[in-house]
């Protein structure tokens, strides 16, 4: 993570926060607004928790699993905390993101060390939160207690947190994320998102513009326009009319120096037409979806509550790689939703063969309290789970091996993001959101390269640089 320091010396008090972000990527948004909110008030990002003055864990409630690994870190903290007070010093502890908005309080019953619970909705009050935790740790320190403050902003405020949030600093190697949207409607019985992030948002079609001219501005040349539903989107423009995503997407496209733009996380049923066409038609629109199925039996996506069968997906499916013949498909799974028996699972094991996924996410069922799934009768057993996810991951992994091969012998397009473990050596993603690893110079950090690919894998490709196809500044 890199370190910004903001404010010159003696300005502002030095003080250091650290973010851990857990889940997915409107987290990894989240947590550089975080850090953008914090940043007036002299905080620098730290490397590891001990380094820091404020930890805050931005967490994701999906899953169990995920969930509960959020309170072993909270132990583990609670005793750095310790160790601190008995030095004379203190450890600020904030829990952000998903699990805080679903348990709220519980997470100070259950860990007293915490000082602050943030949900996603309440992020530009963070200030406000500290200076409260501030207070209310001293009057608990001078009685010697070890609790923590344990403010709290749960709250879904009317106004929209965006219109209180700094401008974002997050460009990483010329790729930035732009969220969007926010919430989700559906409710699919499985699900937690409905209830933690909110009912449906769209951000004013003139907010996501300056933002994403900002972020061109601070050397962004990859947008990823992020939402929980983000096709649902449907942004009031500034003559009253709504825009969908594709409209969004055209606009984007128009803005000078947007080389690269991508979305993530669909619904099938908000793939519309023009949607669809803006993959054929827009150049920058790189080809490559993340479109989640779940499952491929019409008789679990319909207890699922996904408002599809499997017959709108793969004609969806179709009409897209008419538009877009190369066009690389990603998707979510989940095995052993209620109910699903040996056929259930066959129906979405033929539908992967049938389709053919570039990448996959794919998960057991997990049962979340207060969703309706969990109090759905033939649970799976865990051990029904884990064969069916074995077997499903390997297909995809065939499927995703394949697909690097085939690009073996190309020459691609690399938005190179990182340096490799190796030295010399760097790492970038083709269009088709693949890893590339290549011998280069990091200036080339943060630029598009052609790479002629020479071996394809099982998670990456490795290439070598085209010479001639770039100039390095100097
Ligand atoms: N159990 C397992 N996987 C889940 N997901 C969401 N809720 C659950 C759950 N209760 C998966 C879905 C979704 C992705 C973000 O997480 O596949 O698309
Ligand atoms: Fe969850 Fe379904 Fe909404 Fe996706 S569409 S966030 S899976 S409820």
């Amino acid at each position: 993570m890199k370190d910004v320091r903001t404010g010159s010396e003696g300005q502002c008090q030095r003080k250091r926060v650290f973010i851990r972000t857990y889940g997915c990527q409107m987290n990894v948004y989240d947590s550089d607004r975080m850090a953008d909110v914090l940043r007036p008030l002299g905080y620098a990002l730290a490397d590891t928790p001990e380094q820091a003055d404020l930890v805050v864990l931005n967490t994701c409630h999906i899953r169990e699993h995920a969930s509960e690994k959020v309170y072993s870190e909270l132990g583990r903290l609670r005793d750095t905390k310790a160790e601190r007070r008995a030095e004379g010093r203190d450890l600020t502890i904030a829990v952000a993101g998903c699990v805080a908005q679903a348990e709220g309080e519980e997470i100070v019953k259950r860990q007293p060390a915490v000082d602050i619970v943030v949900g996603p909705q309440a992020y530009h009050r963070l200030p406000e939160l500290l200076a409260e935790a501030e207070r209310k740790s001293s009057i608990l320190r001078a009685g010697k207690r070890l609790p923590g403050a344990g403010v709290l902003d749960t709250e879904f405020p009317a106004e929209s947190k965006f219109d209180h949030l700094p401008s974002p600093q997050g460009v990483r190697a010329g790729s930035a994320f732009l969220s969007i949207q926010e919430g989700c409607d559906k409710f699919c019985t499985f699900c937690v998102v409905p209830y933690t992030r909110g009912v449906e948002y769209s951000r004013p079609v003139s907010a996501v513009l300056a933002e994403a001219k900002q972020l061109v501005t601070a050397g962004a040349i990859e947008l990823t326009l992020l939402g929980q539903n983000v096709n649902a989107y449907h942004g009031e423009a500034a003559d009253g009319s709504t825009w969908s995503l594709a409209r969004l997407i055209r606009e984007l496209a128009e803005i000078e120096g947007v080389a690269r733009l991508r979305y993530t996380t669909s619904h099938p049923r908000d793939m519309d037409d023009d949607l669809i066409r803006a993959h054929g038609e827009v150049p920058q629109l790189m080809p490559y979806l993340h479109l989640p199925v779940q499952s491929g039996s019409d008789r679990i996506l319909e207890a699922m509550n996904r408002r599809h069968g499997r017959d709108l997906f793969l004609d969806i499916v179709d009409r897209l790689r008419s538009a877009r013949p190369d066009l690389a498909l990603s998707s979510d799974f989940i095995v052993g939703f209620p109910g699903e028996s040996d056929a259930d699972f066959d129906d979405t094991m033929h539908l992967i063969d049938q389709v053919g996924f570039t990448s996959a996410f794919s998960f057991k069922y997990s049962r979340r309290p207060g969703t309706p799934g969990a109090a759905l009768p033939d649970q799976v057993p865990e051990s029904v789970k884990a064969a069916r996810l074995a077997a499903l991951q390997a297909l995809l992994g065939r499927q995703a091996r394949e697909f690097n091969v085939s690009k073996a012998g190309t020459t691609v397009p690399v938005l190179f993001a990182e340096t490799g473990r190796k030295p010399g050596q760097i790492i970038g993603k083709t269009p088709w959101l693949q890893s590339v690893y290549a011998e280069g110079n990091s200036r080339l950090i943060g630029r598009i390269v052609d790479v002629r690919l020479t071996e394809g894998h099982a998670n990456s490709l490795a290439g070598e640089i085209v010479t001639g196809s770039y100039e390095v500044a100097a």
